[in-house]
């Protein structure tokens, strides 16, 4: 029995109205006509978002630590000056994000802190929740680059010196929204770390699963396609004569979904953005630029794609006789936790009756880059219709409040470890 001063500490639930009301006061910020969230990194509505959350870090007195990529951390004192329990996420969005991605992670950690706080619980390990910068990587790439950073996966000046898609670094943003941080890396050496996130797909929805137990997260790869052909006249340039940079792009579209499908298994393509140059309805396109995003929970089937890609684009090269450059933007090879967390998430999981079931993450989080430093897992809660990055993304609030009460046990049964016995 998990007794704290005579209280059974299995008896102690989150405030789930306190979580939803601080769910829709974020959701405020950056809102979208018609529900979701704008709040690309080290925007205005970035910054805005995080001075809402370091306000609710301060409420609760936590010692708050910016480091130098802009990174938050809010400290609990435990009764030990030992390494701490972090949990936590980001509070950056896509530009057509929900009010749950990331988000729901740090508010639940923010009240798992608040319930401990109520219930005068004062665990042996100090707890902290963080948010970590530009999870998405939609504005400056990679993704996960504030966590990548504290992991020291990536150098500082690398990170500041990052040039995003609207022409902006990451050091002039984070200086001009204030969260240029001072604290030396890693401002936190956590004993572990726990990400509670909302599974952004079908599968624990369509099982009618409660809790996703998460072991392990896909490769990732990301890449800009820039295509140079040659503009010219619509209506005076026969088809022979074309270096036509619109229909490579297409090409190249048609190509990534092929590869996919020969593939089969596990293996996703996506090409998001596609931009033209001059755009213009009686000019060849001179140029296009594209974005591919190509994911495997196999490594070695993942470089297989990315061989398959680069042949096309080296076919396309000749037969349009057009110049095609390729730029990484992001390159993460599957990462698995560790088992110790995930067992013991699917123990807290299933000790409040909850089903569950174990499970990759098709997404992106920063809890893959703490797992370089820390034992780490995640926990996820079902996606109504499995929508995300879609500003209809939903998580039914009976499932966002037992996924905050898996979080809190199994941050209280981390904060207990390392007691001498
Ligand atoms: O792209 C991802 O998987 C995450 O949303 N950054
Ligand atoms: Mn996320
Ligand atoms: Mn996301």
């Amino acid at each position: 029995m998990a007794l704290h001063a005579g209280v059974d500490l299995r008896a102690t639930r989150i405030d789930g109205h306190r979580l939803m009301q601080r769910l829709a006061a974020l959701g405020e910020i950056g809102a979208l006509p018609g529900g979701g969230n704008a709040r690309l990194a080290l925007t205005d509505a970035d910054k805005a978002g995080r001075d809402l959350v370091v306000s609710w870090m301060h409420e609760l007195g936590l010692e708050v630590r910016v480091d130098g990529i802009g990174n938050v951390f809010g400290l609990m004192a435990g009764r030990d000056d030992v390494a701490p329990v972090l949990c936590g996420s980001h509070i950056d969005t896509v530009r057509t994000g929900g009010c749950f991605d990331g988000n729901y992670g740090v508010l639940a950690g923010l009240e798992v802190i608040e319930t401990l706080r109520d219930n005068g619980i004062v665990t042996h390990r100090p707890v902290a929740v963080a948010f970590f910068t530009n999870e998405e990587g939609a504005r400056f790439a990679p993704d996960m680059m504030g966590s990548l950073v504290h992991a020291l996966g990536m150098p500082l000046a690398d990170a500041l010196d990052t040039v995003g898609i609207d022409g902006a670094t990451v050091g002039e943003e984070l200086r001009r929204i204030g969260y240029a941080g001072i604290v030396p890396l890693p401002a936190v050496t956590p004993h572990a770390f726990v990400e509670l996130h909302i599974e952004q797909g079908p599968v624990l929805a369509n099982e009618g699963v409660r809790i996703g137990v998460v072991e392990s997260v896909q490769g990732i790869s990301w890449q800009e396609i820039t295509i140079i052909g040659q503009s010219n006249h619509a209506g005076t340039t026969p088809m022979r004569f074309r270096h036509d940079a619109a229909y490579v792009a297409a090409r190249i579209v048609v190509a990534v979904r092929d590869i996919v499908k020969t593939m089969g298994g596990d293996q996703v393509g996506t090409v998001g953005a596609v931009t033209l140059q001059p755009n213009l309805v009686n000019v060849i396109a001179a140029s296009a630029l594209l974005t591919v995003d190509l994911r495997n929970t196999d490594e070695s089937l993942l470089q297989h794609a990315e061989r398959q890609l680069a042949a096309v684009l080296d076919s396309l090269e000749g037969a349009e006789d057009v110049t095609i450059s390729r730029r990484p933007l992001a390159r993460f090879e599957p990462v698995v936790f560790s088992p110790r967390v995930v067992d013991l998430i699917e123990r807290t999981a299933r000790q409040f009756a909850l089903s569950t079931r174990r499970m990759p993450s098709g997404a992106g989080h920063d809890a893959q880059m703490l797992s370089r430093v820390c034992p780490a897992a995640m926990i996820f809660v079902p996606s109504v219709g499995g929508l995300s990055h879609n500003p209809a993304e939903l998580t039914h609030p009976d499932d966002l409040e037992a996924g905050a009460n898996v979080l809190l046990h199994t941050v209280l049964a981390l904060a207990s470890e390392g007691i001498e016995a």
